[in-house]
């Protein structure tokens, strides 16, 4: 069941980065052939670890920042997989600085802004992590701003978070589009007052937490049908 679905006072649309924007599994299909049948496990449990890291470091109020977590995830990742390449570890962790963006990232992007829309990221990498997957992608003019949590010390769904966004907005939560592939996010942008809306790329299941979005769609191509044209300055 989803949420009240009024998106006609949007004002700002924010996106999340990894699985969003970004392909979290490039860095493991460009070392495919070195790394084998394992591939896609590693890949898989490397980004369910990384987040289970930000939500165990919040709790316990642990924070260390996203790099770091994603490296450490990887060792794990790499050690559940039996995989003892300290190179190949090396060499992911800087394809992950350069993820290609999905097909449907830039059209999205230049959709929204030719409707005027005000646009930024909001997400749980660094600083330099996000600036470097923006600048390998040439993503820079079509972004307002790109907001890291390192300015929270914690992560999300950290209400302190999204808060982040609202600040850097100067817009009311209800007019803020906030648009996750990761339903877990949708969710807790959901709970602090954003219009949420889903990027269901994988056809999963709806999270079962009573924080809905307003809107679950299947790519970023059929987003910017959904938000109203900003007036001309
Ligand atoms: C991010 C992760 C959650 O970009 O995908 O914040």
């Amino acid at each position: 069941m989803l949420g009240d679905n009024n998106l006609h006072d949007i004002r700002a649309c924010v996106f999340d980065a990894y699985g969003t924007l970004f392909d979290f599994n490039a860095p493991l299909a460009a070392r495919r052939a070195r790394i084998g049948p394992a591939a896609d496990r590693l890949s898989a449990v490397w980004r369910q670890k990384q987040i289970d890291y930000t939500w165990l470091r919040s709790l316990m109020g642990k924070y260390a920042d996203f790099w770091q977590v994603t490296g450490e995830a990887l060792d794990y990742a790499l050690a559940v997989c039996e995989v003892d390449d300290p190179a190949l570890r090396a060499e992911l962790m800087q394809l992950y600085l350069a993820l290609d963006a999905f097909p449907d990232t830039r059209p999205c992007l230049e959709a929204l802004k030719g409707r005027r829309m005000r646009t930024a990221v909001l997400s749980n990498g660094t600083a330099t992590m996000l600036t470097a997957a923006v600048n390998a992608n040439t993503l820079t003019p079509l972004l307002d701003r790109v907001l890291s949590v390192d300015a929270c010390g914690t992560f999300k769904p950290h209400p302190s978070v999204y808060q982040l966004a609202v600040d850097e907005l100067d817009a009311q939560p209800a007019q803020v589009c906030f648009v996750s592939a990761n339903g877990w996010d949708a969710a807790g942008a959901a709970a602090f007052g954003f219009r949420a809306v889903w990027i269901n790329r994988a056809g999963a299941p709806a999270e079962t937490l009573p924080f809905q979005p307003v809107a679950e769609i299947r790519g970023l191509d059929e987003l910017a049908e959904l938000l109203p044209s900003q007036p001309e300055e």
